[in-house]
């Protein structure tokens, strides 16, 4: 990770690459955002690891470069190293500020993580640092919690586990099922998102390769939205 805050101060939007495995729902807020002019930032590129990803139809609709890393030439499921190699090389290419993992469903290497020039951030679906890695929802229900929600957080490593930014959460109803408190912790995923990259963009959250997120006004992080949904 680069060693300067994110480059803002120069009014110039904040050139994101988005990484993407599924739907593509939070790609989607962040291309609304641009489009509508509500967000200064540039998606450059968007990266999928899966070529039936729908966010892919997103990202060609709204006419941003799209590289489908899924398979080799030969027809095989890419490695995660020629992943990387190729991911690498097309970052190279973008120069973004941002990279922004978005319900991307393959654990990086550390080797691409500390060599990856602008920071990395991750949405994940649990108020980290409880339930890391899969079935969020599901965990979060079998063990009665009252609150859930989602976590943006530097990435780094270790699986899930670097400086949290920000996290948005509800309250988990009694009739919550797994289904439910998915759909209800996605719609905060969709106001989270984009409200990080905005703090990210004006350096109200600095991130740097010493303290990997720090905030500029208040002492601590990470920030907390409530929101009911
Ligand atoms: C999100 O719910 C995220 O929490 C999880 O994957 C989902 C991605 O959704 N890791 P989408 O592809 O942005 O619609």
């Amino acid at each position: 990770m680069s060693d300067s805050p994110i480059k803002t101060s120069n009014n110039k939007p904040l050139r994101i690459a988005v990484l993407v495995s599924g739907s593509g729902s939070n790609l989607q807020v962040l291309i609304d955002a641009m489009q509508a002019g509500a967000l200064p930032i540039e998606i450059v590129g968007v990266i999928s690891n899966r070529e039936d990803a729908y966010a892919i139809k997103r990202a060609e609709q709204a006419n941003i470069p799209v590289a489908v890393l899924s398979h080799t030439d030969s027809g095989k499921r890419m490695a995660i190293k020629t992943f990387e190699t190729h991911a690498s090389a097309q970052l190279t290419t973008w120069q973004p500020d941002l990279i922004v993992l978005a319900g991307f469903m393959r654990v990086l290497s550390a080797g691409f993580i500390d060599n990856m020039p602008p920071p990395m951030i991750n949405l994940h679906p649990s108020l980290l640092p409880v339930y890391k890695g899969l079935d969020t929802h599901q965990r979060a229900i079998q063990v009665g919690e009252r609150h859930h929600g989602c976590s943006i957080h530097v990435v780094t490593a270790e699986l899930d586990a670097g400086a949290v930014l920000t996290q948005a959460l509800l309250e988990v109803h009694r009739k919550d099922t797994t289904d439910s408190l998915q759909a209800r912790v996605q719609k905060l995923e969709h106001q989270l998102l984009p409200w990080t990259i905005l703090l990210l963009a004006k350096g109200v959250i600095n991130l740097n390769s010493q303290d990997k997120g720090t905030f500029s006004i208040l002492p601590t992080l990470p920030l907390k939205l409530y929101l009911d949904s």
